[in-house]
């Protein structure tokens, strides 16, 4: 620590961990990532208390059926002292190592981080702040490589990461299938992609195809449809070597995506990956959206499952609702998004250690309304639904109202306010937006022969609408902070490490 010219240096304090950073900028921090770091910290020691409870049953169904007394030995003093209930992790892109350092002082059980980057001066950094934080190189260890050489180094050998993190700068796709392998079985995958340009199709779907294999759909679910790209890419990299994943919790936050897997190793498994894999139709007129799964699983008589291609397609040529075409997405993962189950003992870790999370109020507000998702792929918005109708905004009471009156689910998406996730089918939101504008007339003289509004509104209801508040409409996540405003000015992913900046923070010119 002695070595350490301070004055070189700004510091910054984010959850345990205090970092210096270079005045001149050489190694890449953003401040904005604070919630992804707390939200990684929350999943991983929430996926380590599964992970070595299943570590610890198994020791103790080995223990129960071991004659030898010497191994009985062995395995008692395993699960009296704890002795190897631990786990490692994997940082593949480090920077100022401030993540890792974070994951040593923040996460129990946890054996060894690799905290590397490709860059000497993020690795001298990370070097540094070990020393800084009061840490040693067991516990954190510095490792300059490049994250594709270092996940594959893994190939063929036993010696695996329990967790393997991934936070680029743009797209994760390009590590994505030595990160796979790289996990050990039931080990966690989480990762950060932060080119939503491409992933939601903004620009250039064909960009999106070449590095996910999948079309992205931008006009009204373009985040979930993004997250659902991630997580197909995932499983079809995963299925290459036998492996498949469990998505534990998936999010679609400001810029980014970050989610979070678990992968196994079972040919079983990668049996149901086609049936959770599918292409999902959008109407280009009112925006109606069906999946189309690629594969779907039977139970014969006698129990045994039994694999065959989905059945299709789920929509006409012509939208039953407004006679438009449809758009393809996909493929894309159209199982679900969340492991309700994980998602409420994070939720529960976050709220019993809100002193340990800067972010705190924005991670219950995220996994609240993640908690509370109807599971079924993607969203309607209601800026979309009434757009096509030309009608006043339905108020989302009296909406989801209606669906829950009607028999079916219904839910926000994490991915934006006004969004509405359901198992209706579209014909009864649409008969739902039907009784509406009777009740709020449409002007038709503004509205266009061929419009899609023209199409839905010509037809009667067939559905019994009934707009009585129901008891359910009001979801319990309205009291946390569901969606972020835009946190801090000139948000957004940080541009790359290296343009020297002066001590003053002024940019030294090339
Ligand atoms: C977005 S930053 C990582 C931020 C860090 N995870 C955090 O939470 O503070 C990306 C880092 O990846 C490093 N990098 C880029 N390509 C790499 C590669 N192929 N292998 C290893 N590191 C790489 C860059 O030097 C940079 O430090
Ligand atoms: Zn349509």
């Amino acid at each position: 620590m002695d070595d350490i010219d301070i004055s070189l240096y700004n510091t910054v304090t984010e959850g345990k961990a205090t970092i210096l950073f270079p005045k001149t900028n050489e190694v890449f921090y953003n401040p904005i990532q604070e919630f992804n770091r707390d939200m990684s910290i929350a999943a991983i020691r929430t996926w380590s208390d599964m992970f070595l409870q299943e570590k610890r049953d198994r020791l103790e169904k080995k223990l129960a059926s071991t004659k030898s007394e010497k191994e009985r030995q062995r395995l008692t003093e395993i699960l009296d002292t704890n002795t190897g209930l631990n786990f490692n992790v994997l940082e593949a892109l480090a920077a100022t190592g401030l993540r890792s350092i974070r994951y040593a002082k923040e996460i129990p059980n946890l054996r060894q981080v690799v905290a590397n980057d490709l860059l000497d001066d993020a690795v001298e950094s990370i070097r540094r702040n070990i020393i800084y934080n009061g840490l040693d190189e067991g516990l954190v260890r510095p490792n300059k490589g490049d994250a594709m050489r270092v996940v594959y180094d893994t190939v063929g050998t036993h010696q695996k990461y329990d967790v393997v993190d991934l936070d680029p700068y743009g797209s994760a796709a390009p590590f994505i299938d030595g990160a796979v392998q790289a996990v050990s079985d039931g080990g966690l995958l989480c990762v950060t992609c932060t080119d939503l340009a491409i992933l939601t199709g903004s620009m250039h779907p064909e960009t999106c195809f070449g590095k996910y294999n999948g079309m992205p759909l931008k006009k009204t679910f373009p985040h979930e449809m993004a997250l659902r790209l991630v997580l197909q890419m995932l499983q079809t990299s995963a299925g290459r070597y036998r492996r498949y994943i469990v998505p534990m919790v998936t999010c679609s936050i400001d810029f980014y995506l970050r989610v979070f897997v678990r992968v196994y190793t079972s040919p079983n498994g990668v049996k149901e990956a086609a049936s959770k894999i599918g292409l999902i139709y959008e109407c280009t007129g009112c925006h109606s959206f069906a999946t189309q799964p690629l594969g779907q699983v039977e139970f014969k008589e006698n129990g045994v499952k039994r694999h065959s291609p989905g059945f299709g397609p789920p929509v006409n040529t012509a939208c039953d609702h407004c006679g438009n075409p449809h758009h393809v997405g996909g493929p894309a993962w159209i199982a679900p998004l969340h492991d309700k189950n994980f998602v409420g003992k994070m939720l529960q870790h976050v709220m019993d250690n809100e002193q340990n999370y800067g972010t705190h109020k924005r991670m219950k507000g995220m996994l609240s309304v993640i908690q509370e998702e109807v599971e079924d792929p993607c969203y309607w918005t209601i800026q979309r639904i009434c757009g096509t109708l030309h009608c006043n905004g339905i108020p989302m009471l009296d909406l989801f109202s209606a669906i829950l009156n009607a028999g079916y689910r219904v839910s926000s998406s994490h991915c934006g306010p006004q969004t509405i996730k359901t198992n209706a089918p579209p014909i009864v939101v649409w008969d739902i937006l039907r009784e509406f504008v009777k009740k709020h007339p449409v002007v038709m003289a503004n509205i266009d022969e061929d419009s899609p509004a023209r199409m839905i509104l010509a037809k009667e209801p067939t559905t019994a609408v009934d707009f009585t508040r129901h008891p359910n409409a009001k979801p319990e996540s309205r009291n946390t902070v569901r969606y972020q405003q835009n946190p801090a000015p000139n948000w957004g992913p940080k541009a790359r490490a290296g343009k020297k900046r002066k001590a003053d923070g002024s940019t030294i010119e090339d």
